[in-house]
């Protein structure tokens, strides 16, 4: 039992300085996702709705854009799990959505991406 904890204390204590870089790391991976969303305190609706303030939102209800009936009828709020399930497959996740990606498959890269996102407030401010 001891041996356990002991490798839990361990592992909690080198993922704090990992978790700082994963932003960075996420914004690159953010790329794939520009051509239709935008972040940030100028951010537009575009092809996608604006992404800030993602994480704690509900599905469908940034204002101002046009959601597929799919997506507004999907009830999902945006909590890093749920998020993560989208992300890997949207298609999958929210049948008929008009979210045209392939999908984000390793779950690293979409902890990255979603540090990146959480960065953003409702505002489109970025925390420092
Ligand atoms: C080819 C364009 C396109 C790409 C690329 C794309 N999206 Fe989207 N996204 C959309 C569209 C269009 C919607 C609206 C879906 C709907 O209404 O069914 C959407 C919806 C979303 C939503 C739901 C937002 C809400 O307000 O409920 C999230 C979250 C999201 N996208 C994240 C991402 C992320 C993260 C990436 C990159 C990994 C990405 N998308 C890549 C077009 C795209």
């Amino acid at each position: 039992m001891l041996k356990y904890a002991f490798v839990g204390v361990v592992l909690g204590a080198v993922s704090s300085p990992v978790l700082a870089q994963d932003a960075a790391s996420g914004e690159k991976i953010f790329n794939q996702c520009r051509a239709c969303h935008q972040v940030g305190e100028t951010a537009k609706n575009t092809v996608g709705p604006v992404l800030n303030g993602l994480i704690g939102r509900k599905a469908a209800s940034h204002e101002g854009y046009s959601y597929s009936t799919a997506m507004k009828n999907s009830g999902l709020t945006w909590d890093e799990a749920t998020f993560a399930d989208y992300i890997k497959d949207p298609k999958a996740k929210v049948p008929g959505t008009k979210m045209v990606y392939a999908g984000l498959k390793d779950p690293a890269k979409v902890a990255d991406l979603t540090a990146y996102l959480k960065q953003f407030d409702a505002t489109g401010k970025k925390a420092p």
